[in-house]
């Protein structure tokens, strides 16, 4: 067992080993791991840092840091992740959400509300921990979720936040390739696919080439192959006036966009930039 140590020193040691294994936040990941441990709230771990540490809270945050240290994400440590304002589980099986994704639940909800579409039928393709389609479907009334995903332990964490973050869970799972296996047509299509070519995957940070699954990072060479696919399954899946929302990298627009014209030329296509003005989302509202 530990030996009993004041909050704050554990809080400040715990700080320097993660900075010295190149965590850039380590303070901020320090207190996050401190309060995942002891159950604190922020205002309570303020409030506590000359107290001793339980020592088997320690021992939980021992073990905790112990992990991070091997450049595992904090969020699989934690096992939770904000997206959209509600806090979705999320376990190595699944990508971590990234606050990027969220622009694909604006341009969604923006477009139902104002081509006034009710019950809509939408479909969450690679849906990974189910953050996007959840979010939406939280914030519509009316909504009736698909999620697929080829990873069945994916469709497993994506229906546990479904059944906890939904007030009445509409919301079915099928494991499949993209909208292969799924009933249609669908009034909204929301995809964050696979995109990041193979050969960049060295480049990514440890957290991610390392921890978060292959089969969510990268699609084959190009990184464009599965949207480019999922593309030629839109017009036969999107009803008139339905919206598809395809995430993209910066860089991959263009040629994505010109795919969606060749595919739906009726179809009014606009390029949606996030929060830091990069090119991220392809919108495609079909004729
Ligand atoms: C980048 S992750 C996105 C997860 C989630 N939508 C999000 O934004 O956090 C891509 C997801 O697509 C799934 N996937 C990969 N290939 C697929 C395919 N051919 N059909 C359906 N899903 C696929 C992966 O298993 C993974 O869960």
């Amino acid at each position: 067992m530990t030996t009993p140590a004041i909050l704050r020193d554990v809080w400040l040691a715990a700080a320097a080993e993660l900075e010295s294994v190149g965590i850039d936040d380590a303070r901020f990941e320090a207190e996050v791991l401190l309060r995942h441990a002891t159950g604190l709230t922020r205002a309570q771990l303020y409030a506590s840092l000359t107290d001793e540490v339980d020592p088997a809270a320690q021992d939980r945050f021992q073990t905790a840091l112990a992990e991070r240290t091997t450049r595992k994400p904090l969020a699989y440590i934690t096992g939770t992740r904000e997206f959209y304002r509600l806090e979705f589980h999320v376990t190595p099986d699944v990508l971590i959400p990234r606050p990027e994704s969220e622009l694909l639940v604006d341009a969604a909800l923006d477009h139902m509300r104002q081509a006034r579409i009710r019950s809509a039928l939408v479909a969450d393709v690679g849906a990974g921990s189910g953050a996007v389609g959840i979010a939406l479907a939280r914030h519509r009334r009316g909504v009736n979720l698909i999620c697929s995903d080829v990873s069945r332990e994916a469709l497993r964490v994506a229906r546990d936040n479904a059944n906890r973050l939904l007030r009445r869970p509409n919301a079915a799972f099928v494991q499949g390739d993209l909208l292969t296996p799924l009933p249609g047509p669908f009034h909204c299509v929301v995809a964050n696919l696979p995109y990041i070519p193979e050969e960049r995957l060295d480049e990514l940070e440890p957290e991610v080439a390392e921890h978060e699954p292959r089969v969510a990072l990268t699609p084959g060479t190009r990184g464009t192959e599965l949207i480019l696919r999922l593309i030629t399954q839109l017009p036969s899946r999107l009803h008139p006036n339905g919206i598809a929302v395809l995430e993209v990298d910066p860089g991959q627009e263009s040629a994505i966009a010109d795919a969606a014209h060749q595919m739906l030329p009726n179809a009014d296509i606009a390029v949606l930039d996030d929060v830091s003005q990069r090119p991220r989302a392809v919108r495609i509202i079909a004729g």
